[in-house]
């Protein structure tokens, strides 16, 4: 459930009419619900309130806007970061330190030190060489990592490829069949308190036996260190957990997710550590942006609107779906491709689909487009760095200025020699 609603036949965030905020602030932007925002936080963590121990940590990188990372602070969520950028914002945002992981197949030796100097929470490793580099770094600054192993389970989550990190073949952790040997061997390091373990299998997943199956191979290994004598406390879960993109998908929501964790890790006796990103922010925003023009095409109408690819990629990258929905609906419905005005044909919303009947100069809402939108925006075709707008009940705030072309211009230079 969401508070995008359309009420006196206009869609609204909670208590604001999207044409408001479109006037005000222009489009495209993205319009994030602080109340679904609060709403998705609460239901994930009171369906895992089942588990005696648990510690949530947002994924920063499906949405990292510092308002929307203070509202999930608020909400008792930690932050799980990728990169040194990610983890200042998390700070930034009031998140301790203490419940910060640092996850990604990249770190460097420079990130790695100012994140121990931050006093991040937990470091999940990627591989040995990772963690020998970062327990020497820890050990010559005279403090203490505290790190998970991540473990490839080699399970496919059955997501689109792109998007699934749990097979053998993908960069992600270490290989099943040496974790037991790694984990001994970096546990040994001084500068090295390694206290669990972490798995996550990828994002979108819509089918919960893949994500059983993994953590019922994460509970064996778990019960093979602690036979070796090795002492494991936190069991990083990772994120994962799809949301519907189209009305009406039915999908395993957080209690079906909770019920077969529980059941999967009832023996363990750790702190079970949760990831989750698009589960929280997928719902809570859409991206607004208006009607071009309509322009005949050989089959169907192409609706050009004026957002395109670089503010929201999911389509063009991984053939995702989003709705598409008139801000104020008539009623009719028509069948056309729903375009952007870039110049490549993967800057294609919505092909031959049967949608809210819209003419130039309407508004359009792409729902779900909380997740992993404006994140990944970028300036591609010189547009501008897409805006985003917070509402709660009947107020809203920009949360991220639009960045305009000559911002970007301003830091470029032609060298001496071609002057
Ligand atoms: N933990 C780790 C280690 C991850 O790699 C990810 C996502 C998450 C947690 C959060 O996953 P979520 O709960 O959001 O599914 N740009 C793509 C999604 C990339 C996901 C990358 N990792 C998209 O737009 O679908």
């Amino acid at each position: 459930m969401d508070h995008f609603q359309v009420k006196n036949g206009v869609l609204h965030a909670e208590d604001v009419a999207l044409p408001a905020i479109a006037e005000a602030v222009g489009t495209p932007v993205y319009v994030y619900s602080e109340a679904t925002l609060r709403r998705h936080a609460r239901v994930f963590r009171e369906a895992l309130s089942i588990l005696p121990k648990t510690h949530f940590a947002f994924a920063v990188k499906s949405n990292p806007n510092l308002a929307v990372l203070r509202v999930l602070k608020e909400e008792g969520f930690g932050a799980d970061v990728v990169s040194i950028g990610e983890a200042r914002r998390a700070l930034a945002a009031g998140i301790p330190g203490a419940d910060i992981v640092f996850s990604g197949v990249g770190k460097t030796d420079e990130e790695m030190a100012e994140a121990l100097e931050s006093g991040i929470g937990q470091f999940n490793l990627e591989s040995e060489e990772e963690g020998v580099e970062l327990a020497r770094i820890a050990h010559e600054k005279g403090l203490t990592a505290t790190a998970a192993l991540r473990v490839n389970p080699d399970v496919d989550a059955g997501t689109h490829d792109k998007i699934s990190t749990g097979k053998a073949d993908n960069k992600f952790g270490v290989p099943y069949f040496s974790a037991k040997d790694i984990f001994a061997r970096l546990s040994a390091l001084p500068g090295m308190n390694l206290r669990g373990l972490a798995v996550h299998i990828g994002s979108q997943i819509t089918n919960l036996d893949p994500s059983r199956a993994a953590f019922a191979k994460m509970g064996v290994l778990l019960a093979d260190l602690r036979a070796a004598g090795h002492t494991i406390t936190h069991l990083d879960l990772g994120g994962g957990l799809g949301v519907p993109y189209r009305v009406g998908e039915q999908l395993p929501g957080p209690d079906d997710y909770a019920a077969m964790v529980a059941e999967v890790t009832k023996d363990w006796d750790v702190t079970v550590m949760f990831e989750p990103g698009r589960v929280i922010t997928g719902n809570s925003g859409v991206l607004v942006s208006k009607v071009v023009r309509v322009k005949r095409g050989a089959n169907n109408p192409f609706v050009v609107v004026d957002a395109a690819m670089n503010d929201l990629a999911r389509p063009a990258m991984y053939d995702a779906w989003h709705d598409c929905v008139a801000v104020r609906p008539s009623g009719e419905t028509m069948t056309a491709n729903v375009v952007g005005p870039i110049c490549e044909s993967s800057d294609t919303f919505a092909r031959n689909r049967e949608m809210d009947a819209v003419t130039t100069g309407d508004l359009v809402a792409f729902r779900t487009a909380g997740a992993y939108g404006a994140t990944m925006a970028n300036t591609y075709n010189s547009r501008p760095l897409v805006p985003e707008v917070l509402v709660s009940g009947d107020r809203y705030a920009v949360v991220a200025n639009r960045i305009e072309p000559a911002t970007i211009l301003a830091a470029e230079q032609v060298p001496d020699w071609l002057k």
